[in-house]
């Protein structure tokens, strides 16, 4: 192997976790949802000569990247340009059957974060789009700035970014605004949120990152589809078909662990109702109580491993 193929396999995050809990050597047919860089998805190829892939990206750069990177295995990888909101219409396309697992490693790839034109990092000066798609003709980062209300932008920056400074960085934009001098780029958001946040002298991060994660999860809508994502993957398994999928905070994490749990069978109806008529019905087994996390040496060579985890269920 040569080392930047070394490099790229390591940057798969949970990766070996994955590839064990979705027992590779036994599936016919496995869909990545998040095909990013085609990590996941290579490594499940290289794992079996026999099984085969369909990769799910709403990112035209990255698919193309990856159906590069993985024509070696010729018809055994398939893409597919989508949402995974649209997970069991695209599998229904494909025409190869129930998956025996379903992967989902969620939120960017580096390739998007360390992209200097797409506005995800504020290492970079660049236009506020901060789309995965950006062709999805719908609303960049800055357009979110100039056209959410103030309370309603301070509730995003809030609840996605945990930001406490939340409602004095909204009035600021708002302020912004009304002056005829809206935030477009990174770095204007970045020096304004650097001066309404005050830095704590434990912070190790910088002042602005919790304000870019919550416009990024606001401006793909990504909590929001993920519920209808894993009740819809459940369903698209084959009896004793696994859906393993990676987190990266804790909102992603708690609704997912709460889906499974409904999936699972845990009866959500007020206490003391004397009928359940939330429609409990057990379809999966858990199969991590616990979520599984990045082991030391992964957590050493991958900082982005830091806050991974991982949670798997499987159809009965
Ligand atoms: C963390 S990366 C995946 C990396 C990949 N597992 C690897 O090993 O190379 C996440 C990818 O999922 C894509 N993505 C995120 N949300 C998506 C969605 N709702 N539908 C389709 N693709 C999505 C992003 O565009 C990004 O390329
Ligand atoms: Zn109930």
């Amino acid at each position: 192997m040569h080392k930047d193929e070394a490099d790229f396999l390591h940057s798969s995050v949970l990766l070996r976790e994955v590839l064990t809990v979705i027992k590779v050597p036994e599936c016919r047919f496995v869909v990545d949802a998040t095909l990013g860089l085609g990590g996941h998805t290579e490594a499940i190829l290289a794992c079996s000569p026999t099984v085969v892939v369909l990769g799910i990206d709403q990112d035209r750069a990255a698919l193309s990247l990856a159906v590069e990177r993985l024509a070696e295995y010729g018809d055994r990888f398939e893409a597919v340009h989508g949402n995974f909101s649209a997970v069991k219409q695209i599998i229904e396309n494909a025409e190869l059957g129930s998956p025996d697992a379903i992967i989902a490693d969620l939120g960017v790839s580096s390739l998007q974060f360390d992209d200097a034109t797409r506005g995800f990092s504020f290492r970079f000066d660049a236009p506020l789009d901060m789309r995965m798609d950006p062709n999805s003709g719908g609303a960049t980062a800055a357009d979110l700035l100039r056209e959410t209300p103030e309370s309603e932008l301070a509730d995003i920056i809030y609840q996605f970014g945990e930001e406490r400074a939340s409602r004095r960085i909204a009035r600021w934009i708002r302020e912004r605004n009304e002056r005829g001098e809206p935030i477009s780029t990174t770095r204007e958001l970045a020096e304004l949120v650097e001066r309404a946040v005050k830095r704590g002298k434990k912070d190790k991060i910088h002042p602005a990152t919790r304000t870019f994660q919550a416009l990024r999860i606001a401006v793909n809508g990504e909590l929001e589809i993920l519920e209808k994502f894993l009740i819809d993957s459940v369903e698209c398994l084959k009896s004793q078909g696994v859906l393993a999928v990676i987190s990266f905070h804790s909102l992603e994490d708690r609704i997912i662990k709460r889906t499974f749990q409904k999936l699972a069978g845990k009866c959500e109806c007020p206490p003391r109702i004397p009928q359940c008529i939330c429609g409990a019905a057990k379809k999966v087994e858990i199969l991590t109580r616990k979520p599984l996390l990045p082991g030391e040496d992964e957590l050493r060579e991958n900082p982005r491993s830091r806050s991974a985890k991982s949670r798997a269920c499987k159809k009965l």
